[in-house]
């Protein structure tokens, strides 16, 4: 079932936690709100469940008005930053209430909580009382209470924030395989940009209360309209260039004495921001190909797989990524840096 929200905003005392919001979740799809601490995702994901009410606005469910209606009177169902598993039930008993709730018999209650519990890595833990479980684990099953329900719509605030990087990625298939079996329709938050990409259909970046912008993993990181998504997505270093038009649709960005050609309809000539991915910069030994931009090593860390440099530039200092940990530079070697257009990200005002 899809979920829209219309011009939704949502007050305590003076300044607004979320300051007028309109998107729409289509049904079958998994989209995240992804923003930085405080930006009003989970107050967003509150209002979707029916746990606060908007103070203008409204929201609609599978096209229905809903603004209005309690938590109960909707088919949603939340996983909580906080777990909120019940303390004095069993991992079991947590699993089951709410099946048991819905009128699902006994046995078949706990058939499907045993499946859940086994699909969240939880083989064994029936008895446990959640004090009994750490902070990861507790964090499985409420994963596992929401997923048996198989609600019309499944919110998710920052699930496996408490988990391993390895059981992180894991738990983060397992949700995505789910929704997509089930074709279960997701509202998921998370801060962690990575966790985002891999698991979206759409992101909503967030900030401040307001959509900053929203599309596909692909979209928001190839292509960020603001200096706050440039940065939030991934790594960039902002740098300033100057752009001239070529001929229709492609521009030409200088950045010191390098020049990197790229396709744009937008954007005025003149001075730009521009911000610069790490991975797009090829490192050679000085003076580098024609056409590339001259700077010197400031900075060489080995990190096993690749080495990241900062480099002294014309066009500021820039941070790169390089897979060649054979043949590590060192402060103070002369470079030539080569930019591939994909990496150049040329920013809006
Ligand atoms: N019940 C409340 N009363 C007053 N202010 C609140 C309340 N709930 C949230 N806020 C404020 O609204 C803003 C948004 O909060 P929200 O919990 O939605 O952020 P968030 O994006 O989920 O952050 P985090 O990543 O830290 O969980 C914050 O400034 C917060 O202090
Ligand atoms: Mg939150």
């Amino acid at each position: 079932m899809s979920v829209e929200f219309r011009n939704v905003v949502k007050r305590y005392g003076a300044t607004p936690a979320v300051a007028g919001v309109s998107f729409t979740v289509e049904a079958g799809t998994l989209v995240t709100l992804l923003g930085p601490s405080g930006c009003g995702k989970t107050t967003t994901l509150r209002m979707i469940a029916g746990l606060e009410l908007p103070s203008e606005g409204r929201i609609l469910i599978a096209g229905r008005d809903v603004t209005s209606l309690s938590a109960t009177e909707r088919d949603v169902s939340m996983v909580f930053q906080s777990y909120a598993l019940f303390p004095h039930m069993s991992v079991l008993e947590n699993v089951t209430y709410g099946l048991r709730r819905s009128g699902i018999a006994r046995a078949e209650a706990i058939g499907r909580a045993r499946d859940g519990l086994k699909q969240v890595g939880l083989d064994g833990y029936d008895a446990r009382q959640p004090s009994e479980l750490s902070g990861g684990q507790q964090q499985r099953v409420a994963v596992a209470r929401a997923l048996v329900l198989k609600p019309s719509v499944l919110l998710f605030d920052e699930p496996l924030s408490n988990l391993d990087a390895r059981l992180r990625r894991q738990m983060r298939e397992e949700i995505r395989d789910l929704q997509r079996g089930l074709g279960l329709t997701v509202v998921y938050v998370t801060h962690d940009q990575q966790e985002a990409m891999a698991v979206s259909d759409r992101i909503i970046v967030m900030n401040a209360g307001r959509i900053e912008q929203q599309g596909s993993p692909r979209d928001l990181y190839e292509r960020p309209a603001t200096p706050f998504l440039a940065r939030f997505m991934g790594e960039s270093t902002p740098a300033r260039g100057r752009l001239e038009r070529l001929d229709a649709g492609r521009v030409r960005v200088r950045l010191g004495e390098a020049a990197i050609d790229l396709p744009d309809t937008a954007t005025p000539e003149g001075n730009v921001d521009v911000a610069v991915r790490p991975e797009a910069i090829t490192v050679e030994a000085a003076p580098g190909p024609a056409g590339s931009l001259g700077g010197r090593i400031a900075k060489a860390s080995y990190l096993g797989t690749h080495m990241e440099y900062s480099i002294d530039t014309a066009a500021g200092q820039l941070f790169a990524t390089c897979p060649r940990v054979d043949r590590p530079l060192a402060a103070g070697d002369a470079v030539g840096l080569v930019l591939a257009p994909r990496g150049v990200l040329v920013l809006r005002g």
